[in-house]
């Protein structure tokens, strides 16, 4: 008998914020980006009805389409097709795949990452078969590029991973000490921002004068090494002080905007201790260092210069 529905496997991931080096990193400088549990991305796999194929039901995006008719730069039929041949399951097997997330879309916390990341494991789950975090990344890491064009690898890496990173592109990934743990505010602009067409036009600036864009991104890169001393030495005043040149940094580089500049002056008057854009600019996120006296008082700020939503989380 046909045990439709009855064999489940669910798989989740964290989304994610960068700290430092977005950017920056796409031209080989370190980052540093932090997992972000308060949002979530969650899929479940379940066996279909005889003969069904793969259904892909993706509630968020109004989506329901079978894998054989999906196009072919559709992200979640890629890594769910990539998955499959990397567990070497036989073509089409009766299974429908459920994905829902509370990550907001292309707002720099790593959406994308985090659905791939819950469809890899919750088949690897279903299947029973194990993948390291490494495997896991890699295979999130196909579908990133279809819809970052030529990420760096830092959302696969650090939502795989699921812990603070020190990132450089093509080399091993280093994860760090946290020694005194500490809490960011993460304030929405509401603004949608493609990290693909902010990446694109980075990149014509870059190519137009390079001298200028080399000495910005060497800066950035240097922050980013400092920002990692900084938390592995629990210096947060420091940090917040790297997080604010970083901001100015990401100024001149022209991917900030009104919005995230009045939030970041309005987190600083609030007693943040640092704040900066987070991810690629031009909307999306801003990430304030907050303490457990001047949380509060951010949160209010950042609301009345405009925020939709503040998530806190604590980084350890
Ligand atoms: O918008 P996000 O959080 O996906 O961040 C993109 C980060 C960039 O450095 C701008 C691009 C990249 O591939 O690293």
């Amino acid at each position: 008998m046909h045990e439709t529905g009855q064999k489940i496997a669910t798989g989740t991931a964290p989304g994610k914020v960068i700290l430092f080096g977005e950017h920056a990193v796409v031209y080989g400088r370190p980052a540093i980006a932090v997992p972000v549990a308060e949002v979530q991305a969650r899929a479940e796999v379940r066996l279909g009805e005889p003969g069904q194929g793969v259904i892909l039901d993706a509630r968020d995006l109004g989506m329901r389409v079978r894998l054989s008719e999906a196009a072919p730069d559709d992200a979640l039929a890629v890594i769910v097709s990539k998955t499959l041949a990397h567990l070497e399951i036989p073509p089409q097997p009766d299974l429908t795949i459920t994905v829902e997330s509370t990550v907001p879309i292309a707002r720099g916390l790593g959406s994308g990452a985090a659905v791939s990341t819950a469809v890899v494991r919750s088949l690897a789950r279903y299947f029973a078969r194990h993948l390291t975090a490494r495997g896991v990344s890699d295979l999130v890491y196909e579908a990133e590029k279809l819809y970052h064009g030529n990420p760096s690898g830092i959302d696969n890496t650090v939502i795989a991973f699921g812990k603070p990173v020190y990132f450089i592109r093509g080399r091993a990934l280093e994860i760090f000490w946290v020694r005194a743990p500490f809490t960011l505010a993460i304030a929405d602009t509401g603004i949608v921002s493609q990290t693909k067409d902010v990446v694109a036009d980075v990149r014509r600036a870059y190519e137009e004068n390079l001298g200028k864009y080399e000495y910005l991104f060497d800066q950035i890169g240097e922050i980013a090494a400092l920002g990692r001393a900084a938390i592995e030495t629990g210096n947060l005043t420091e940090l917040g002080g790297l997080m604010n040149r970083n901001h100015a940094l990401l100024q001149a580089v022209g991917v900030s905007c009104p919005e995230l500049d009045r939030m970041a002056q309005a987190a600083m008057e609030g007693g943040a201790l640092g704040a900066k854009l987070s991810g690629a600019g031009r909307g999306g996120n801003l990430v304030s260092l907050v303490t457990p006296e001047s949380r509060g008082r951010v949160e209010m700020f950042l609301r009345m210069a405009g925020a939709k939503r503040v998530i806190i989380t604590e980084v350890s």
